[in-house]
């Protein structure tokens, strides 16, 4: 399969395996039903985080706006001893300092630092890690929650693979395999004490959790299922075979790129068991959330995003809450976990019946080829 193939030139292809999920595109799929969404945006109440977390240092990516704020500020406000805003744009991260710091009345200067971090650079992500490693005490929560979703414009790459690839899957789990010695060794050192047997078997211990979507359920995945071995990463950038990249192929590439997460989280828990390491890792979809992320164009569009975030959309502090919730569970009830509406719920059918387990495989093979290629010796901190 050559550039200029896409999912919607795609010719069907004989021996390829039917989607198993039913399809999404043309009507919200969830395993419970289409009312779920509805249900979800309209008649869930989400609690209001109360936690302590005093002692705790926490990052979150992606902070200066958005969900990563919102997050960020509920952390502040239930005493986290240190937050690290992990952010491209400094001047913009001072901004949301300043802004946690009015709001929540946190007076000490050293409670919150800016620090850069550009996941469109894999020099950036080893320098952040780098930074982390030798700077931080201890990490408890790595709140990996940084995306892009473009809308229009030109299909753009990066580093390696097409934008939504490099910044939500392969930057996001390069820097999560670069911090979970850092997870884990916080974890020996301050949540498991000598003697005590089980860690990671009661709540509390250092967590890693991935802001996803239930925009995965949108994708039958059906470029990379027929992408030949060794080329999925290559295969789902390559470019739509006209001039200028349509909404449909930017939305499936989000789309794409947020189940791949999923099947990530997966494979990563599966073979890191918290009951080893003491880390807990997993996943959290927030709902439909009025943010930045939507960078509608056009007249229409942006009437029509206006009117769907006005009347459909939860507020950023809302959805944050289901982010503050998942980076809260530390334990094997949701290790390797899908959250959303701050409980354990079921992904997509691509992800949990049969092929689901041969793709997660073959996405997990093919990252962390990809992964030691960026770092070599990178997969020995997951090693248990
Ligand atoms: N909003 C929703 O309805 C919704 C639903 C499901 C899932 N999500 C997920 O929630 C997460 C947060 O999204 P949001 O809705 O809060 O959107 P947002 O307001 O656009 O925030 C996205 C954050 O990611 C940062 N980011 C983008 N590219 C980056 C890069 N190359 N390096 C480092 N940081 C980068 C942005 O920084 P800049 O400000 O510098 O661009 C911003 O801080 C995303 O993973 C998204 O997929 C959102």
């Amino acid at each position: 399969m050559g550039p200029g193939i896409h999912p919607h030139t795609l010719p069907s292809q004989p021996n390829m395996k039917p989607t198993t999920h039913k399809l999404g595109r043309d009507g919200l799929y969830h395993p419970n039903g289409n009312l779920h969404f509805f249900k979800s945006q309209f008649l869930t109440t989400l609690p209001y985080p109360s936690d302590s977390y005093t002692g705790k240092t926490i990052i979150v990516t992606g902070s200066n706006t958005g969900l990563g704020l919102e997050a960020a500020r509920h952390f502040v406000r239930l005493g986290c001893s240190r937050m690290i805003l992990a952010v491209r744009n400094l001047s913009k991260g001072l901004a949301a300092k300043a802004s946690i710091e009015r709001s929540t009345g946190c007076c000490s200067e050293s409670v919150i630092s800016v620090w850069e971090l550009d996941q469109c650079s894999y020099a950036s992500v080893r320098s952040f890690a780098s930074r982390v490693s030798a700077e931080l005490e201890r990490l408890d929560i790595l709140l990996l929650n940084a995306g892009v979703c473009p809308l229009a414009g030109p299909w753009r790459m990066v580093e390696q693979d097409e934008e939504a690839i490099t910044v939500n899957v392969v930057s996001t789990f390069l820097l999560a395999v670069l911090l979970f010695p850092k997870l884990r060794e916080t974890a020996r050192l301050f949540h498991v004490h000598p003697g005590e047997s089980g860690r990671g078997t009661k709540p509390g211990g250092p967590t890693m959790t991935v802001v996803t979507s239930l925009a995965h359920t949108y994708t039958d995945f059906y470029l990379a299922r027929s992408a030949p071995e060794g080329q999925l990463f290559k295969t789902l950038s390559c470019s739509p075979d006209r001039a200028e990249a349509t909404f449909d192929d930017h939305t499936d590439q989000y789309f794409i790129s947020k189940l791949l997460e999923i099947f990530v989280v997966r494979a990563l828990a599966a073979q890191c068991p918290v009951e080893k390491t003491g880390v807990t890792i997993n996943c959290v979809q927030p709902g439909f959330v009025k943010s930045g992320l939507f960078k509608f164009e056009g007249a229409i569009a942006v009437a029509i995003g206006m009117v769907m975030n006005g009347l459909v959309a939860r507020s950023t502090e809302v959805g944050s809450r289901t982010l503050v919730h998942a980076a809260s569970q530390g334990g094997k009830e949701t290790h390797g976990a899908y959250l959303s509406d701050c409980k354990v719920d079921e992904p997509a059918e691509i992800v949990t019946g049969e092929e689901g387990k041969v793709l997660q495989e073959r996405v997990w093979r093919e990252l962390k080829v990809k992964m030691e290629r960026i770092v070599p010796g990178v997969l020995k901190g997951l090693e248990v």
